[in-house]
């Protein structure tokens, strides 16, 4: 019942982390996918992968934050595959510096990157898709985009921004058959996480979440994919937590 043969599907930030994860699901339930990233060779290793199990897939090097990249991104894809039904945005990159401390410099890349991306890719994809009458789109928030925390300030701006912009997309497109949400992990096990959270950050972000543990990429890719089927055509303009349920809690006793 839950296929997505014959759907075209783009995945950014789709050689590492929750974006391979989720290019991987998306291959299984037969959805002809792309790959775009920065990392050539990890992009390439996981067409690679994807087609030796009989997928179809490509690599394209493109950085989100360049409008000619996201536009050439596009127009490979409908090339190749002649349909764009779902886009997963999910490359994005994570700083951890104190409000006092951040430069313009990096507050100018963490937003160029995340946000400016989003709204080239979000926008780029969604001509396509509202022309078309068809389409999903997956943008990637983050819980630091809703609750704040230290040393957040450009990565929470950012990931807050894209969530006001997928509303207000979910909102224009919604009668042309498109729907657009974005996800809001909370901590996950990947390169990103490994780089952003030191010791004290992890024990201080387990000390909230209910399960105590930290989420898996293939935890955040089931929900990625569950908003890209066909069958879910009436939920827009959501932000879905994928958290252990950090955002649902308070204070957390034992037993
Ligand atoms: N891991 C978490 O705990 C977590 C939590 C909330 C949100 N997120 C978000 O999820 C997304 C994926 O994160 P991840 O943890 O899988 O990280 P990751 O570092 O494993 O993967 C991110 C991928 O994006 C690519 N990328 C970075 N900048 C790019 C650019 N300008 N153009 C194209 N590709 C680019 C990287 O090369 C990498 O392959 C990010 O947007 C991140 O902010 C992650």
């Amino acid at each position: 019942m839950f296929a997505l043969k014959g759907h075209t599907a783009i995945v950014t930030g789709g050689a590492s982390g929750i974006g391979l994860a989720t290019a991987r699901m998306l291959a299984a339930l037969d959805a002809s996918v792309v790959i775009a990233d920065l990392n050539e060779e990890a992009g390439h290793g996981a067409v690679a992968e994807l087609t030796a199990d009989g997928r179809k897939a490509i690599f394209v090097r493109a950085d989100v934050a360049d409008a000619d990249d996201v536009n050439a991104l596009v127009a490979a894809t409908l090339e190749k595959f002649g349909s764009l039904e779902i886009l997963m945005h999910f490359a994005g990159i994570g700083m951890e510096q104190g409000a006092l401390d951040t430069t313009r410099e990096n507050w100018d890349r963490i937003t160029g990157v995340n946000l400016t991306g989003s709204f080239l890719m979000m926008q780029a994809a969604g001509r396509v898709m509202v022309e078309n009458g068809y389409g999903r789109i997956v943008a990637m928030s983050s819980m630091a985009g809703i609750r704040g925390g230290t040393g957040r300030t450009a990565y929470a701006a950012s990931k807050g921004g894209v969530a006001a912009m997928m509303r207000v997309m979910s909102v224009e497109w919604a009668k042309s058959g498109v729907t657009v949400n974005a996800l809001a992990p909370g901590a996950i096990e990947t390169a990103l996480v490994k780089k952003m959270h030191d010791a004290e950050t992890r024990r201080a972000y387990l000390a909230g979440i209910p399960m105590d543990r930290y989420g898996t990429p293939e935890e955040v890719a089931a929900a990625a994919v569950y908003l890209a089927l066909p069958q879910s055509g009436y939920i827009t303009g959501v932000t879905l937590p994928v958290d252990g349920g950090f955002d649902a809690s308070g204070v957390i006793k034992d037993g």
